[in-house]
């Protein structure tokens, strides 16, 4: 069981434009500073995320409350789990659902979900979509994870008063309670306060882990167990990672590779724009779940008002975005890295028939399984582009199972707080979105915005010679 990276198509030679060696010479000593830096911040307490796969006692909690779940029975049996959260509270469990659950999990009946509830995920407060869902659930027989680190994003805050509402007014007060569940900060904020006044539920996101690497703990966990995900599996993919990634020599650090080359390509190439390519229905989720991490985590001011720093990632899905996105990335500017994800064991397979022998187009075709034309896609859109000078590498994974997920996220993770040291910027703040949140409160009339009210009074207006 492992994880590989192959990064040939990366450097020069082979491909013109590619790190050559002189830069990845350099690199290594950069490397093993950033290393140091990451270790030196966990033993001071911080980056927790890097705990998680340990943190038995946290998993046991959480898996103790998904038995209970799974004691309901009859009218009260489980049939839908709702996460109500926004940002690293939902790409998590979005990208665990897609990678790890049957596909079309929530069309599956019971018993081809084995008896596990489905698994719904609101990410957004857009109206339409929360009253399509809550018009089709049987309160009584769903659970609403409501996951916030913070416990007062805005967005997951509306969603809790409307569902908490609404099981109020379906099932009574007390009732209605128990078909909540809160994830949040240990300590702080409002959900956490209102788990104690009000006997909620609650369970932890250890104060030292930031929302968008927070999948290993209740976040990513308790969906994934409620659904049936082996979660220890998950963990023990995870804890493999991190011991690959123990050396501060690059050579030897998978997650260190990817971070320097990564940074090499955008800062010394011009390869600003990171794109992220699984050949894998499965893991196309994972591609959303890395973009934010990758994002957020990167994008910043290495010095205040200085003019920011930080590749732009891109999600895309093999083999579709080959009739989309890879042209551009073929012809267009030169200015990305392609990081294709493959999988050696896809599971089911299905062998596509030999008919219409007289007809070319069709006739190749027959007789190969679905697969094996994946992955010859993958193999052969890495070579065109290759041969165009346009730098790629692929990660492998055996299969697409609890284990190998977990070690992916690992990977990431890693690899952005790496290249965090590496830029020269904190990986583990947000300060660029506090302002747009600052406005949305002063033009909600929350009571503390008055500066923001202030400064949102003095933007311009919109100006109707500009609007058509
Ligand atoms: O990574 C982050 O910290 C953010 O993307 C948060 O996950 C997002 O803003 C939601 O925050 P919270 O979990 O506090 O509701």
């Amino acid at each position: 069981m492992t994880i590989r990276l192959d990064y040939t198509n990366m450097m020069a030679p082979p491909i013109d434009g590619g790190i050559t060696a002189g830069e990845w010479g350099e690199a290594g000593a950069a490397f093993t500073a950033a290393h140091k830096a990451v270790v030196d911040q966990h033993a001071a307490g911080t980056l927790g995320f890097l705990d998680l796969p340990d943190d038995r006692a946290l998993h046991k909690q959480t898996l103790d409350f998904v038995q209970r779940q799974r004691q309901r029975k009859g009218d009260d049996a489980l049939t839908d789990v709702v996460v109500l959260g926004i940002g690293g509270s939902a790409l998590g469990p979005i990208a665990l659902r897609t990678s790890l659950c049957a596909p079309q999990w929530n069309l599956l009946d019971d018993s081809a979900r084995g008896g596990n509830p489905r698994l719904h995920v609101l990410d957004n407060v857009d109206p339409a979509n929360i009253s399509a869902l809550l018009a089709r659930l049987d309160l009584r027989r769903a659970l609403f994870v409501v996951t916030s680190k913070s416990g007062g994003t805005a967005e997951t805050m509306a969603q809790y008063l409307i569902i908490r509402a609404r099981l109020t007014a379906a099932l009574g007060d007390e009732k209605g309670k128990e078909r909540l569940v809160f994830v949040t900060d240990p300590e702080k904020g409002a959900l956490r306060a209102i788990a104690r006044s009000e006997k909620v539920t609650a369970l932890d996101i250890p104060a030292n882990v930031g929302g968008r690497f927070s999948v290993l703990t209740p976040v990513g966990i308790l969906p994934a167990a409620l659904v049936g995900i082996d979660t220890t599996q998950l963990l023990d993919g995870a804890a493999d990672m991190r011991t690959r990634c123990a050396s501060g020599m690059i050579g030897k650090n998978i997650a260190g590779v990817f971070a320097a080359l990564q940074f090499l390509a955008d800062q010394k190439h011009g390869r600003h724009i990171q794109v992220l390519m699984p050949y894998s229905d499965s893991l196309r989720d994972m591609a959303d779940w890395f973009v934010q991490l990758w994002a957020e985590s990167l994008g910043k001011h290495r010095t205040p008002g200085d003019a920011g720093v930080g590749p732009t990632p891109l999600g895309a899905l093999g083999a579709t975005d080959q009739h989309s996105k890879v042209q551009l990335f073929m012809e267009g500017p030169p200015d990305k890295t392609v990081t294709f994800i493959g999988v050696e064991e896809g599971g089911t397979d299905v062998e596509i028939p030999t008919l219409h022998q007289d007809i070319p187009e069709l006739a190749y075709l027959g007789g190969h399984r679905l697969s094996e034309l994946l992955d010859i896609e993958r193999r052969a859109t890495a070579g065109a582009l290759a041969v165009r000078g346009r730098p790629n590498m692929t990660l492998t994974l055996d299969r697409v199972d609890p284990w190998h997920v977990g070690g992916l996220l690992m990977f990431l993770e890693m690899a952005t707080a790496y290249a965090g040291h590496l830029y020269g910027v904190n990986a583990f703040d947000q300060p660029g979105v506090e302002l747009g949140k600052q406005f949305t409160y002063a033009m909600l009339g929350r009571a503390d915005a008055e500066q923001a009210r202030q400064e949102w009074n003095l933007l311009p207006k919109a100006d109707p010679k500009y609007a058509i």
